[in-house]
């Protein structure tokens, strides 16, 4: 990138309301700013809505690296390694990205996920269960004791990842989601780590084949096409496990953090209970649980206008966020209202890459909190909304804790 051209800034990775402000001068700077990411890398961020939306569609912008940037060489930028060096169905383009996306889409329809309900409330009410041992009156972290435990095992039990596994996939989706201050010995056997785990699940499931994902995944073929190769079934796993689990969680505690700092709009829900879905898309509007995600490359030159060209091999950093909370696309866009007719946000993507898990998200998110508000209808927050700390990441936007009293 040509940083003597455009604007450029060194990306804040304090995430929380940093992450809301940066956005918010990036969008005033330019259609893209040049970004200067952890270990040397640059990219463009982009933060204006329309752009975000043209760029997520544009037959010139591509996830592949390999195809569109012959001088990369994979691994040797170490936090980048695990978004752009697996061979998923979010690096593939083209003919392979479709048939990445139709071995996974039966697994995924809308009646399967619909059927899923019944399993997640009961997992909702065990959680619940054990939170209901906690004194009433004691400060309890809700993110770890619920919003991250209810994604997490749904999505362990849909793939039947084993018991003695789990607390090892999780370590790992946190590592790779935490931008800052992982340490750097952690961070670099992260890569490993994760085929290894991956790999145990895989011959777990060949030996002992069950009614889950891994299994489904293991036999699954589309007419005409090659099954998944082994290290495919692998990238598959994870892209699967860990898009599917760390989102989810966002999504659980921004929406109870909104709802418990608006009681007024925590009144609406309440009364009609048909209003949930619209506090939990308000939610993605306005905390989308994906910030900027790694990564996107041009595979031809782009005039952006405003001066802001970005050259072929360039690499694109695309804000989430930046749709839903954009003041040209919103009237207010930080403010949280449930009535909002336009909620309209790009959370889950846009294009060739939207996300095949967002129905299963906004149904978890859907069972998860009402269940939580029946549970403990005088539940509270037990810091200032202000104080509650951010995951520092520009990846993922999510709360680093959630302190809440139950009042039960
Ligand atoms: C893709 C967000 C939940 C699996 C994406 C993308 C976004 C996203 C923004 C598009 C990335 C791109 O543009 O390249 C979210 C959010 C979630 C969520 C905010 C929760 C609130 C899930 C769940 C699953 C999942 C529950 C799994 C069941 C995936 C996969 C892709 C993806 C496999 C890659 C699709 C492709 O590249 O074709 N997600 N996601 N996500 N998501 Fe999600």
């Amino acid at each position: 990138i040509d940083f003597s051209a455009a604007t450029t800034a060194k990306i804040d990775s304090r995430g929380g309301k940093c992450l809301y402000a940066q956005m918010d001068q990036f969008r005033a700077a330019g259609p893209a700013v040049a970004v200067e990411l952890p270990e040397g890398m640059s990219a463009w961020s982009i933060s204006r809505g329309d752009v975000v939306r043209k760029l997520l569609t544009h037959p010139g912008v591509s996830r592949n690296v390999k195809n569109n940037v012959p001088s990369y060489s994979p691994g040797v930028v170490q936090w980048l390694s695990p978004w752009v060096d697996m061979e998923s169905m979010s690096t593939a383009e083209g003919r392979e990205h479709q048939r990445l996306r139709q071995l996974v889409a039966p697994a995924l329809t809308p009646k399967r996920i619909d059927a899923m309900r019944p399993h997640l409330e009961a997992i909702a009410k065990r959680l619940l269960d054990d939170l209901a041992e906690h004194p009433a009156d004691q400060p309890v972290d809700l993110h770890t004791a619920y919003s991250q435990q209810l994604p997490t095992r749904m999505i362990c039990d849909l793939f039947g990842v084993p018991d003695d596994l789990r607390p090892e996939v999780l370590r790992i989706l946190r590592v790779v989601l935490n931008t800052d201050n992982v340490p750097e010995e952690e961070s670099a056997a992260v890569f490993t780590d994760m085929n290894v785990a991956m790999r145990q699940l895989i011959d777990l499931k060949r030996r002992e084949p069950e009614d889950d994902l891994t299994s489904f995944l293991l036999a699954a073929r589309v007419v005409g096409e090659e099954p998944l190769a082994e290290q495919e079934l692998v990238d598959m796993l994870l892209l699967l496990i860990g898009g599917g689990s760390q989102t989810t969680v966002s999504l659980i505690d921004h929406t109870v953090r909104e709802l418990l700092a608006n009681p007024d709009q925590l009144a609406v829900v309440l009364a009609d209970p048909s209003r949930w879905p619209d506090a939990v898309e308000e939610s993605l509007r306005v905390h989308c649980p994906v910030g900027s995600l790694p990564m996107r490359w041009a595979k031809e030159d782009i005039d952006l206008g405003e001066g802001v060209v970005i050259r072929a091999g360039d690499a694109i950093l695309i804000n989430y966020l930046a749709h839903g909370r954009d003041p040209n696309v919103h009237e207010n866009p930080e403010v949280f209202d449930v009535d909002r007719a336009d909620k309209e946000h790009l959370a889950f993507g846009l294009g060739p890459h939207f996300c095949p898990g967002a129905r299963l998200a906004r149904l978890e998110a859907n069972v998860a909190v009402p269940a939580l508000f029946a549970r403990f209808p005088d539940l509270a927050l037990a810091v200032a909304p202000e104080d509650i700390a951010p995951l520092h990441s520009f990846i993922a936007n999510d709360v680093a804790a959630l302190p809440v009293v139950l009042n039960h």
